[in-house]
């Protein structure tokens, strides 16, 4: 059965779109199969992927963006992967295995504009059809926003596992806090729809520390952080298995130009020690992901 993971924080620009591109790029070249949804309105993963030349076609036309399973609703998921997304320069296949459903910025309809069946929520429809084609991958993996609305609540539905990405500072701990609050309350909203072979619904696995600068001391945060998670593992409002990962991703100027490359860290070359260095992060945070997945 495919791990079903989903990045969240309610704070936003913590890294939850570098840490799941990086991770899904890893996992591929581990030999892994993943796909990647990406369930922001924003589109970063999707621009990131696929490069502005192909994002642009699809969001000119929205023919083969996730939001057309909900509507016109004629789409089916299954049509909208795109296999192998990442592509050189003469559409040579860079990264067998790492697979993405996009978005554009229609999505932010899902929010407003959509109806639908008030008996079939849009986490169910997505849910439905997820089904379908789950068992082709060993990951699979949701970008979202920093908010559990419509969106984000499929990747939430769907998950099994949810990693939330933080900045050593206070307001992610805020993010944090407010993620698990409103987790909680779809949990309660959503339960009656969820059938035994989905699993248990998603409950927060861990804490990733990202973009931390060379130097500085982040134990008082980090203490912080774990003192909100022994709080919340007493309340079961966490998994037991959770906790703050070992691994922590640095500060590295190649993450923000592997985006303008349109090219995951592992591709981007390693130029410098500094690419080195974050490179090998990313892969020690994807095996310490791999062996949580034996603790679940
Ligand atoms: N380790 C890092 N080193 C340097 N820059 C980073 C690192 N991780 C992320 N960034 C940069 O920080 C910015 C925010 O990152 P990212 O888009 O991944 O955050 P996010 O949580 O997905 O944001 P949003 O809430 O808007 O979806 C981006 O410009 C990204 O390139
Ligand atoms: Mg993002």
């Amino acid at each position: 059965m495919a791990r079903k993971i989903a990045f969240l924080n309610y704070k936003g620009g913590v890294g939850k779109t570098s840490l799941i591109v990086n991770l899904a790029a890893c996992l591929a070249k581990a030999g892994q199969r993943v796909l990647l949804f990406d369930f922001d309105t924003q589109s970063n993963a999707s621009i990131w992927l696929l490069r502005l030349e192909r994002w642009n076609k699809i969001n000119n036309t929205n023919v083969g963006a996730v939001y057309s399973i909900f509507e016109p609703g004629t789409a089916k998921l299954k049509d909208l992967v795109v296999k192998d997304v990442v592509e050189g320069k003469n559409g040579e296949k860079l990264l067998p295995g790492l697979d993405l459903v996009p978005t554009t910025f229609n999505l932010v309809e899902l929010e407003s504009e959509y109806e639908g069946d008030p008996r079939k929520p849009p986490y169910l429809l997505f849910n439905e059809q997820l089904r379908e084609l789950e068992s082709g991958y060993d990951f699979v993996l949701f970008d979202c926003p920093p908010n559990i609305l419509h969106a984000s609540q499929c990747g939430v539905f769907s998950a099994n596992e949810i990693y939330v990405p933080a900045n050593p500072d206070a307001l992610s701990l805020i993010g944090f806090t407010l993620l698990v609050e409103k987790l909680h309350k779809f949990q309660q909203l959503s339960a009656s729809f969820r059938v035994a072979q989905m699993g248990p619904p998603a409950a927060v696995q861990g804490i990733i520390f990202n973009s931390i600068k060379n130097g500085v001391d982040i134990e008082v945060p980090k203490m912080r952080m774990q003192l909100r998670m022994n709080q919340y593992k007493a309340q079961r409002r966490v998994a037991p298995t959770a906790k703050l990962f070992e691994t922590q991703i640095r500060d590295a100027t190649i993450v923000r130009r592997a985006v303008a490359l349109g090219l995951p860290v592992v591709l981007v070359g390693q130029e410098t020690s500094e690419s080195d260095n974050v490179l090998n992060d990313y892969r020690r945070l994807t095996k310490e992901i791999i062996k949580h997945g034996e603790v679940l």
